[in-house]
């Protein structure tokens, strides 16, 4: 047998196989078995004229082969994860990012470089995208709509519709399908960092690039910072080329982390999912909770309005880890108002429906009977320690009124 084809992953396999076999299908011909980490950043060149054209290729944002020859070209590790994560997303080809921000900064970069320096985008998004789109910072434009207005707020000069689905924070579900459409030849940009290509593959629906924070379900731990944008060839080549350029390298360590956590992502989302399912049903039962928005498609967050002070229900929890960031083994519970979605003005909170009574909550992999005891706890405190008026407590908005700063959001 070719030792080269021993564990290569291929269509026939299903999902579960190859989130384990993906981007490791030469190893057995390397003779190994875990993946190496290369750390170099340089390499000895002792072809020099070989290197140069290299060198020209990837200014052109291609993979020659032979020498990566500096570390901001590419690195064998990184690239493991890279063709890892794109076969899992269905896409061609991938492009990692040191995060899910300089992934997104990249993809709008992208766009510029055609020219289009439009984008449209559907609210809500994670803050710091609304906020990085808003702002202005990158010197493109916006139109905000509603996800039936994408075709009519394109324009010639857009060069990206935007969208996340479920949507951060509030977990608002699209139809990917009509926004492709809608989108016509402009690219769609799917974020499906809360989904995973576990629960949904937005290329199948037409997407151009699917972007995630690696950070959050890939790596799995809560110890790595990452993005990556899967897409075709095509789209692959300028991400490159502007990652060449501006260098926002994901390090070869963080590749190695993400490509053992893609192994699990299967099994972790599946199981997270299962008890954040049972977890929504038991809130939307429970008296101190007006409303919990729980995706059709599962996965493992959760996003719930408390009839009492939000802050005094995190206050009281002790197995919940009151936490930006979501995705990792141990359940993390935040007031976007107040963290994430704190960078973005009053009217895109409301536009994006994101109230201060909503909390979001991402399900680890704790026994489902613990985190709800952990919540039972602390919303019967709450209530308890709440105002004697239902009413004035509903009104008041406990968020803390933000100073002038630029940018102060986590994940
Ligand atoms: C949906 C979504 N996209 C992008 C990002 C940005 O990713 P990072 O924090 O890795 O830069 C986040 C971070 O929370 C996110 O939740």
């Amino acid at each position: 047998m070719d030792p080269r084809n021993h564990s290569a992953p291929t269509a026939r396999h299903t999902f579960e196989t190859r989130a384990v076999h993906a981007g490791r299908d030469d190893l057995a011909a390397l003779g190994t078995h875990a993946v190496p980490i290369d750390l170099s950043t340089t390499y000895p060149l002792t072809d020099l004229p070989g290197a140069a054209l290299a060198l020209d290729a990837y200014a052109e944002g291609e993979l020659p082969s032979g020498s990566p020859i500096y570390g901001r070209l590419t690195n064998p590790t990184v690239r493991r994860f890279e063709e890892a994560l794109a076969e899992l997303e269905g896409c061609e080809a991938a492009v990692a990012f040191a995060s899910g921000m300089a992934a997104v900064t990249a993809s709008l970069l992208a766009a510029a470089t055609r020219g289009k320096r439009h984008v449209v985008a559907v609210r809500p998004l994670y803050g710091t995208t609304d906020h990085l789109l808003t702002s202005g910072l990158l010197g493109t434009e916006v139109t905000w709509v509603t996800s039936g207005g994408v075709a009519a707020a394109l324009r010639p000069e857009t060069g990206l519709v935007m969208v996340e689905t479920p949507a951060n924070p509030t977990l608002a579900e699209l139809d990917l399908a009509d926004l492709a459409a809608q989108a016509g030849d402009v690219p769609l940009l799917v974020d499906n960092t809360f989904a995973t290509p576990v629960l949904q593959r937005p290329a199948e629906f037409g997407a151009r690039m699917v972007l995630h924070s690696a950070t959050k379900f890939l790596g799995g731990h809560g110890d790595v910072m990452g993005g990556v944008v899967a897409c075709d060839e095509e789209s692959a080549r300028v991400l490159r080329q502007i990652r060449f350029a501006t260098g926002a390298l994901l390090h070869p360590l963080a590749g190695y982390m993400l490509l053992r956590g893609l192994a699990t992502l299967p099994v972790r989302v599946m199981k997270a999912s299962t008890s954040a399912g049972t977890i929504a049903t038991r809130l939307a039962a429970h008296p101190g909770v007006e409303r919990v928005h729980y995706p059709s498609i599962g996965g493992a967050l959760i996003a719930f309005e408390v009839a009492g002070d939000p802050m005094e229900v995190v206050a009281a929890l002790r197995l919940i880890t009151p936490a930006v960031s979501l995705g990792g083994t141990d359940s993390l519970i935040q007031h976007p108002a107040s963290l994430t979605h704190r960078v973005i003005d009053d009217s895109a909170r409301a536009e994006g429906e994101i109230g201060p009574k909503l909390l979001r909550l991402s399900v680890g992999l704790e026994h489902e009977d613990d985190l709800w005891a952990d919540l039972a706890v602390a919303l019967a405190a709450s209530a308890e320690g709440g105002s004697d008026d239902p009413e004035a407590a509903r009104a008041a908005d406990p968020t803390p009124k933000p100073r002038q700063v630029l940018a102060r959001a986590g994940g």
